[in-house]
């Protein structure tokens, strides 16, 4: 319906980094920078027609170049942590920027969240912003030109779909995601405990201290992993369950009912009691990282309008394939070959109860 281009801020090299606001008939809208391609803002209506903010993220450039949290942005060349930044593939060792404790974590020193992507707007409708970039051969150690497209699009039914497309001439692990942290009563509305969560998963991955999956695929039967009943996310999030303890709360890789599909489907679904608010989450990926916000502590970087962070104030739903699933056999092939079409596609939508 209208889309306006504003200028946001200037990188330290003299880059320009522009905002894209995205509106549609119904008065939904959302801010998206050419910056890693970040989410900045995202406006939904309550159940009377009140609109807020229910996206975590910050007032000015300069946080989202110095802050470490990955707010709104996009994740690659691979979503999660590679095990002490190594994997061999088709008999080759690559090594890869180590940035979490000892291992590669969303894509390395200069990820795809901190690259300048070029942009392209169509309006209508249902309006796009198309963004572009190629990761050269050898990026953050990762082998191949990569192209790689992510269009977002902001639907007449109050959806908020990212399509990912991609093509190498190498072959490399790719799990590319978008890292938005979410509260549906509003960013600035406090704990995430009471909003009600579904996961359409039978199985999640247990990890070890350093968040790396153990290999396990365990059953969430019976196990505070179990979503596929809408529960609030406080219920179990304090449990002494091991897993929830070795991530100070939720942090786990979800194995969707069935693995991947052919089109996106329903797989989660996030409701806030309060507000009315429901966000539907429909994906053709394998997997989603629920992720409850147990790292935002740090006071240097205040979120907009100096709300400062909290722990479990905001969530991810990060859609992807299995961390470190380039060094685990039978977790989810990630590896994107010559000649194949990478086309994974995530859309969020919103409505109300
Ligand atoms: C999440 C990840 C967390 C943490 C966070 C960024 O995707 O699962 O462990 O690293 O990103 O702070």
């Amino acid at each position: 319906m209208s889309i306006k281009k504003k200028l946001f801020g200037v990188l330290a090299d003299g880059r320009e980094v522009y905002s894209y606001t995205l509106k549609n008939a119904n008065g939904m809208s959302v801010k998206i920078l050419n910056y890693g391609g970040t989410i900045v803002k995202l406006k939904v209506a309550d159940r009377n027609g009140c609109f807020t903010d229910v996206v975590g993220g910050y007032d000015c450039l300069d946080s989202y170049v110095g802050a470490d949290g990955y707010q709104g942005a996009l994740i690659g060349r691979f979503g999660n942590r590679i095990n002490k930044g190594k994997f061999t593939l088709e008999g080759v060792d690559y090594t890869l920027f180590i940035n979490n404790n000892d291992n590669h974590l969303h894509g390395g020193e200069f990820g795809f969240d901190k690259k300048l992507w070029d942009a392209e707007t169509f309006d209508g409708d249902e309006p796009v912003l198309k963004l572009h970039i190629v990761s050269p051969d050898g990026d953050e150690g990762y082998p191949g030109n990569l192209d790689l497209t992510v269009t977002y699009k902001l639907t007449s039914e109050n959806g908020l779909s990212i399509r990912y497309e991609a093509t190498t001439d190498k072959s490399t692990p790719l799990n590319l995601t978008n890292h938005t942290y979410f509260n549906l009563g509003g960013y600035a509305s406090g704990s995430i405990h009471s909003l009600e969560l579904m996961i359409d998963a039978d199985t999640y991955l247990p990890t070890d201290e350093r968040l790396i999956p153990t290999g396990e695929m365990r059953s969430v039967s019976g196990t505070p992993f179990d979503f596929r009943t809408p529960k609030k996310i406080g219920t179990d999030i304090n449990s002494e369950c091991l897993d929830i303890k070795l991530a100070g709360g939720y942090d786990h890789c979800f194995n969707f009912t069935g693995g991947k599909t052919a089109e996106p489907i329903k797989r989660c679904e996030l409701y806030d009691e309060k507000s009315g608010r429901v966000m539907s989450v429909y994906t053709n990926q394998p997997c989603v990282q629920f992720y409850s916000g147990n790292f935002l502590t740090n006071e240097k970087y205040p979120f907009k309008g100096g709300y400062p962070q909290r722990v479990q104030t905001l969530l991810c739903l990060e859609t992807q394939h299995m961390p470190d699933s380039i060094n685990q056999d039978g977790f989810t092939d990630c590896v994107l070959r010559p000649g194949e079409k990478y086309d994974f596609t995530t859309e969020y939508r919103f409505s109300v109860k």
